[in-house]
């Protein structure tokens, strides 16, 4: 399966991250995930080297794992370190093991070559740790399709008005135009949608009635984050300038990791710059994204079956493609060259 693996994906909620074996399928490998004793991390390839029983069928026992057909234990660090009924070890009865780092309330692992993992790499945003921002965790929600059709949504800020009519678009407009640029790091979508009609989210959560400004800025990054920088300005105050004052403003973070070639996870969290200490704002934020990314996931699922069923012939191309096709550009560079 082609990936690219020198990356660092989610791996899990780091709060759902307990002292207990945890399976996750991650670009196409199965993953044993436990916290240690001391609350350290630990992920190995789910697969004893002896008959290939998962090791999650097995038992966290201290901070080894035990098989769950003969019982051989490993430690953490994936070496075997008792053979039940001999004394001698074999010596590639070895686990692979994975870097993980714990970083903005997720588990981050490295599926890569482990020489390459710089933790420092991790993405980060500067305001989710800042004052008068409020975080919220969402799900991580399981898409039957390949992350790159999500990644194809997350360049694309037009199809909002039709995929999220109550939600994130405004139903009887078709928003300003789109613009975008490649970045060493990804690519860059916006749009501005000026002396327009505010969105639902913005007529529940900023109390807007009159014509606004709102912008949309998709932040694509390789492999697979999306950060979308949304919000929304009383018309003709300046927000195009800078001047977000009197602005609501949001980064709907999305981190993506696949789970085979045609499914991913999606660990979405956000970000606000309103209530920040009102707990009931960030939930009623995230079920407004529960109804938006449930009917992402329903157009996403629906052209993945085409996809896979799709005899060749004409495919129509739009401009509205160019920022997806250049990030799936990248991503293909970017294989290559690990390759
Ligand atoms: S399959 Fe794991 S010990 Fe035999
Ligand atoms: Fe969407």
């Amino acid at each position: 399966m082609a990936f690219v693996r020198n990356a660092w994906y989610v791996a899990s909620w780091a709060s759902e991250l307990e002292r207990s074996l945890k399976r996750q399928t991650i670009l196409g490998e199965d993953v044993v995930l436990f916290r240690t004793q001391d609350g350290i991390p630990v992920a190995l390839r789910d697969r004893c080297p002896h008959r290939l029983l998962p090791l999650s069928r097995g038992a966290l026992i201290g901070d080894t794992v035990r098989c769950g057909y003969h019982g051989l234990v490993f430690d953490s660090a994936g070496t075997c370190v008792h053979v039940p009924g001999q004394d001698v070890i074999p010596p590639n009865a070895r686990v692979k093991t994975y870097p993980l780092a714990e970083r903005l309330g997720l588990i981050w692992i490295w599926m890569g070559d482990p020489d390459k993992a710089d933790e420092t790499e991790i993405y980060d945003l500067a305001e989710y740790h800042q004052p008068g921002w409020g975080v919220a965790y969402g799900d991580a929600l399981h898409v039957k399709a390949d992350y790159l059709l999500l990644c194809d949504n997350l360049c694309d800020p037009s199809h909002v008005e039709y995929v999220h009519p109550t939600t994130l678009g405004s139903p009887g407009s078709e928003g300003g135009a789109v613009t975008f640029e490649g970045r060493d790091w990804g690519v860059a979508t916006n749009r501005w949608s000026l002396e327009s009609e505010p969105i639902g989210f913005a007529k529940a959560f900023g109390n807007f009635a009159d014509r606004v400004d709102r912008w949309q800025y998709y932040y694509m990054y390789m492999p697979s984050i999306a950060i979308i920088d949304f919000g929304t300005a009383p018309a003709g105050t300046g927000a195009p300038e800078g001047n977000l004052e009197n602005a609501i403003r949001v980064f709907s973070c999305h981190f993506l990791t696949p789970e085979t070639e045609t499914s991913c996870h999606d660990y979405w969290l956000h970000v606000r710059n309103f209530g920040a200490d009102d707990p009931a704002i960030g939930e009623g934020i995230s079920e407004q994204f529960r109804i938006a990314f449930a009917e992402d996931k329903v157009v996403l699922e629906d052209i993945q079956r085409e996809e896979d069923r799709f005899e060749g012939g004409i495919r129509v191309g739009l401009d509205l493609d160019a920022s997806a096709a250049l990030f799936r550009r990248k991503i293909d560079q970017t294989i290559k060259a690990e390759a």
